[in-house]
């Protein structure tokens, strides 16, 4: 399957993304964890794209897209994936319209993350991540780990984004209405869209989104 996933940030995407992937068996494709990767490993792409990240701000799309594309053509990827964070806009979504047909191939849901304004704040505060390895996602409150400041999956230390700051959180949600919403009329147009409210516990959620799916396919 071939899936976009969209909401806020702190709406879950990534949460959600590590078990729909590894059900669906399918790479899960998250652009800002390819960044934050680059950022740690110092790539002139990680250092282009900081700033920008800092600020709560889209990277600009003549980077974005180059590394989606790259990513997107990894074997991989041949027989579907999930995205992630991408595409952020329009334009990007009109650069991956374009790289489905190259490939002969559609996508075949947007699966949109609906979660409150007030719920997502609460999220984002709370989040930790793993210095190992971003899939592991966990919440002081929410998805505690057993011992604090320690990656329950792995061991690694867990850490709190720097964009995690309150008003970069605010920047990131008015980026996310003007500049990300918009894309889910553009896939509405396509019939494509499926929106599923993101809240309760995170495997009611994976379920809801499974079922969901599973009508699509
Ligand atoms: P990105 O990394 O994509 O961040 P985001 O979209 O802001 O989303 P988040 O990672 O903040 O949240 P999430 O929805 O994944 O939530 P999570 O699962 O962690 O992008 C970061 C930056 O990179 C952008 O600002 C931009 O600068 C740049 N960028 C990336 N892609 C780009 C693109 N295509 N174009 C241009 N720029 C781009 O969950 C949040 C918390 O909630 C966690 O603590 C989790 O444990 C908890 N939680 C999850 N589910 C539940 C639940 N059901 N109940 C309770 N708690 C829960
Ligand atoms: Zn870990």
């Amino acid at each position: 399957m071939r899936i976009v996933l969209v909401g806020p940030p702190g709406a879950g995407k990534g949460t959600q993304a590590a078990f729909l992937a590894k059900n669906l068996a399918i790479p899960h494709i998250s652009t800002g964890d390819l960044f934050r990767a680059n950022i740690s490993q110092g790539t002139e792409l990680g250092k282009a794209a900081k700033a920008f990240m800092d600020d709560g701000k889209l990277v600009p799309d003549e980077v974005t897209i180059g590394m989606a594309k790259d990513r997107m053509g990894k074997p991989d990827a041949e027989n579907g994936f999930l995205l992630d964070g991408f595409p952020r806009n329009v334009v990007q979504a009109e650069a991956l319209d374009e790289v489905l047909k190259a490939d002969g191939v559609k996508l075949d849901a947007v699966l949109d993350l609906e979660v409150p304004e007030d719920e997502v704040v609460k999220r984002i505060a709370g989040r930790r991540i793993c210095r190992n390895d971003s899939a592991h996602v966990f919440h002081v409150a929410y998805n505690a780990p057993k011992v604090e400041g320690v990656c329950d999956q792995c061991g690694g230390e867990l850490y709190q984004r720097g964009d995690d700051t309150e008003d970069t959180v605010r920047k990131r949600l008015e980026v996310y209405h003007s500049e990300t919403e918009p894309i889910i009329d553009y896939y509405r147009a396509q019939g494509l869209v499926i929106t599923i409210t993101a809240l309760g516990k995170v495997d009611e959620v994976t379920r809801k989104a499974m079922d969901a799916l599973r009508r699509e396919a």
